[in-house]
């Protein structure tokens, strides 16, 4: 089983660079199903989800080709409508296929993702909006099976909280849906403004994206395009993180500021100085960092549950007390028991954690329990005297681009062994 090797407190300087986004590449390479012909992603992350979610377009009958940073998905033989077990329990997410699988060829059979490292992940939302616009869905031993009998029609369909994954469904089954579709309390996370901006450039008609509401206008059949993934928010959260927790100076590049404006103003309250630039971030943690008062994850814009665990790893070197309130997932503090085992002072119950900053974090043998968990050890780690070893990695490795290698090239010591 590989592991990461740290030899924490190395100083971190010069530039690193955000590779595409995971949580938007995964629904884009789902939506490629509905596109006639072929669709370039560029910039398309190397990530075990990614393979995951390729291998799924595979199974459907798809053409999926990697090239260097590209990925070409050719859906002209696709003909299955089956996504195997496997595939499903390897990647909770890839239950956003349903909507496109429905939308391209009206059936759909596959298994319920179920629970994950995070508590349980539900689909209620999902398939009662489905069912709205005309879908019959079938529940059996865990294993859905949905037909579109006639076709699915639009709807007006009101979620009862913005799911990121719900909202992308709905609008992946109506872009090719009769009618008209209009979603309210929908999901706003940049990731929607970039599949809906991808379908409009397959051809869809989708408005409001970004905002409580979204309308989409059926259209016959979309095209296949190129198309540029966006940058991972989370991966630059992480970055900016490390230099925080080491006290270096970084330059993050291939950055949104306009997608992670909840997230500076805390690197600022604990003594960063953080400067953004058009497609680019600085930060410099060169005066010892102070607690932040109160964190509370919720809904784009509010500041994005997956940063929670990195940006808690920094907050426990930084001087007072902090509070951060995790409002999305039921069990999203695994990796606070990790910490402490490096000497961090938290205390979580329930959805709330209390972090007291130390002043010294100390290498530790600690276990990625999720994907944000497992990257919040490495960047502990790195702020911590000593050596930390992180197993099962394989959690990292969804979401992060060889991780080792982005950190070695700005002077840390971390390795794969
Ligand atoms: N929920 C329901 N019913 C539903 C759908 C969601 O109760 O039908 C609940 C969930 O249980 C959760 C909350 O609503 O408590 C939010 O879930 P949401 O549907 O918004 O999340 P998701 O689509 O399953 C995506 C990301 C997650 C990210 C969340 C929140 C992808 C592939 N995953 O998940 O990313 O945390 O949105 O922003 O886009 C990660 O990257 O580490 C990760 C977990």
């Amino acid at each position: 089983m590989q592991r990461l090797v740290i030899d924490g407190e190395k100083k971190l300087s010069g530039e690193l660079y955000v590779h595409g986004a995971k949580n938007s590449a995964l629904p884009l390479l789902a939506a490629c199903v509905l596109a006639r012909g072929e669709t370039v992603l560029h910039n398309c992350p190397r990530l075990s989800d990614v393979y995951a979610a390729c291998r799924i377009l595979t199974c459907l009958g798809c053409k999926c080709v990697r090239d260097g940073d590209s990925v070409s998905v050719n859906t002209d033989s696709l003909s299955h409508f089956n996504v195997p077990d496997e595939l499903m329990r390897e990647m909770r997410s890839s239950i956003v296929f349903l909507g496109a699988i429905l939308g391209r060829i009206g059936r759909c059979r596959l298994s319920f993702p179920g629970g994950c490292e995070l508590g349980p992940r539900p689909i209620d939302m999902h398939i009662s909006a489905l069912r709205q616009m005309g879908a019959m869905i079938k529940e059996d031993h865990g294993i859905l099976d949905c037909d579109v009998g006639k076709g699915l029609h639009g709807a007006k369909i009101v979620l009862s909280f913005p799911s990121v994954g719900a909202t992308e469904n709905i609008i992946l089954a109506a872009v090719t849906a009769k009618g008209s579709t209009v979603i309210h309390n929908a999901a706003r996370e940049p990731e929607i403004t970039d599949l809906s901006r991808f379908l409009n450039s397959c051809g869809a008609r989708i408005s409001g994206y970004g905002e409580n509401s979204i309308y989409i206008e059926g259209v016959e059949k979309l095209s296949g395009c190129d198309y540029e993934v966006m940058p991972d928010r989370i991966v630059l959260a992480t970055y900016l993180s490390a230099a925080a927790v080491t006290g270096s100076e970084l330059t993050v590049l291939n950055s949104r500021v306009s997608d992670v404006e909840a997230i500076l103003p805390v690197f600022e309250q604990m003594g960063c100085i953080v400067c953004p630039y058009s497609d680019r971030i600085y930060i410099s943690a060169k005066r010892s960092l102070k607690a932040v008062k109160t964190i509370r994850t919720m809904p784009f814009p509010g500041f994005p549950t997956d940063a929670q665990a990195v940006v808690m790893a920094a907050l426990t070197k930084a001087k007072g007390t902090s509070i951060v309130i995790e409002n999305i997932f039921s069990n999203r503090f695994r990796h606070v028991d990790e910490l402490l085992r490096m000497g961090a002072d938290i205390k979580a119950e329930g959805k709330v954690a209390v972090v007291d900053g130390v002043n010294f974090l100390s290498g530790a043998k600690v276990r990625a329990t999720d994907l944000r968990g497992g990257a919040a050890l490495v960047v502990a780690g790195l702020g911590a005297q000593g050596t930390t070893e992180v197993s099962d990695i394989k959690y990292i490795d969804r979401g992060y681009e060889s991780i080792e290698n982005a950190f070695s090239s700005v002077g840390a010591s971390i390795k794969r062994v």
